[in-house]
């Protein structure tokens, strides 16, 4: 049997520009895990492959395939869609094991998300969709035994990831791949869809090389201020925010193009200032990059930073440290950078205004926990 562990993510700066090709963000992986086990079984065009995941209940739901497609064989309501991650993910790793020769392997994944709130199964928005993403390619990858280097598995994960929403930016898969504090700029996906498309389209020129424009890579943690957690309390889902914000801006898109440059800037900033240990213009950027999310919230008409978020900002503002709303927002979690003296505090104030901090750290990238592999 082989494991994967796989982090949660948070966005610290950079959310929607990154939607944009070239656009930038920085992450961080934090130490919530989903895990991945895999049971590789026989080899062959008829070996079975089934899936356990708590998604779709104790039962495990047998794939079956169409064409190179693979599908869920006894659909119940709403199986296929719950898999939608894992099945693309199988199907690409399927389709580069074949380009490269392996014989098609059958397998039991067991998909195990601690991402969520254990008690209560509330959603705090740590990336579960890219988390399971990478976990798939990840442990699929070890049963079939790749030479993939960890940058052509994160491209194997991110075209997984565009597979299934054309829309999203892949900044949540580079995270949750790279583990730590991680800066990210995004393909161009569109191209990258006409090149997938095209008949006949090979998926391991694709994987095998690297994308013009794209970017993901660690960066060093920032040493006097830390990363404090607080949920807003309300769930939030980021593609409806996302259209929503795109149809909003769509009337301008002059004033859209000008908050994609300034936010690029911003974290061109904050990675140079993370590079050089320069945590006063660390704040100052992240600051910088809040104050562009809600400039850029009023022009669309979207509500990025609730009232909760708001509040959960003011509280860490009032304590000297710099906090914002946390990707798509509308909900979800808010981030803090704060020094270790106040982060105490910054808790406590948290909890009086109905925040919920949030035991989160960021996650270690050279622990055992943390590899590519
Ligand atoms: O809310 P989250 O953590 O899923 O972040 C969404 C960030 C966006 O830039 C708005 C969308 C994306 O795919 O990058
Ligand atoms: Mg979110």
């Amino acid at each position: 049997m082989i494991s994967v562990e796989v982090p949660g993510k948070l966005y610290v700066a950079g959310e929607y520009a990154v939607l944009e090709p070239g656009g930038a963000a920085v992450l961080v992986a934090v130490d919530r895990y989903l895990t991945v086990e895999v049971t590789p079984g026989e080899r062959g065009p008829a070996a079975r492959r089934s899936v356990t995941t708590a998604r779709t209940g104790p039962r495990p739901v047998e794939l079956g395939r169409s064409g190179t497609k693979s599908i869920v064989v006894e659909e119940n309501l709403g199986t296929a869609a719950a898999l939608r991650h894992v099945l693309t993910a199988v199907e690409l790793v399927e389709r580069y094991a074949r380009e490269q020769g392996y014989e098609v392997l059958g397998f039991h994944l067991d998909i195990r998300s601690a991402l969520d709130d254990a008690g209560t199964g509330r959603k705090f928005g740590l990336g579960s969709s890219g988390a399971v993403t990478v976990g798939v390619v990840r442990a699929l990858a070890r049963a079939y035994d790749f030479e993939l280097p960890g940058d052509a598995l994160l491209r194997l994960a991110l075209l997984t990831a565009f597979t299934v929403d054309p829309r999203c930016s892949g900044g949540d898969v580079a995270a949750s791949m790279i583990g730590g504090w991680v800066a990210y700029r995004a393909p161009d996906r569109d191209r990258l869809a006409r090149e997938f498309a095209l008949p006949g389209a090979r998926i391991s020129p694709l994987v095998d090389r690297p994308w013009p424009g794209m970017s993901a890579r660690r960066v060093p943690a920032p040493q006097g201020v830390r990363l404090a957690v607080g949920w807003s309390g309300t769930p939030a889902v980021s593609s409806g925010l996302v259209e929503l914000l795109r149809r909003g801006v769509a009337g301008d898109t002059n004033a859209y193009a000008r908050f994609v440059a300034a936010s690029n800037t911003c974290v061109a900033t904050l990675v140079s200032a993370l590079e050089s240990g320069d945590d006063a213009s660390v704040v100052t950027a992240v600051a910088a990059a809040g104050a562009l999310l809600r400039a850029v919230s009023a022009l669309a008409g979207v509500v990025v930073e609730t009232a909760e978020l708001a509040t959960l900002r003011r509280s860490a503002e009032a304590l000297g440290a710099v906090a914002k709303s946390s990707g798509a927002g509308g909900g979800d979690c808010g981030i803090a950078l704060v020094v270790p003296a106040m982060a105490g505090q910054l808790r406590q104030r948290w909890r009086d205004t109905g925040i919920v901090p949030l035991e989160l750290q960021v996650h270690q990238p050279f622990s055992a926990k943390g590899q590519y592999r």
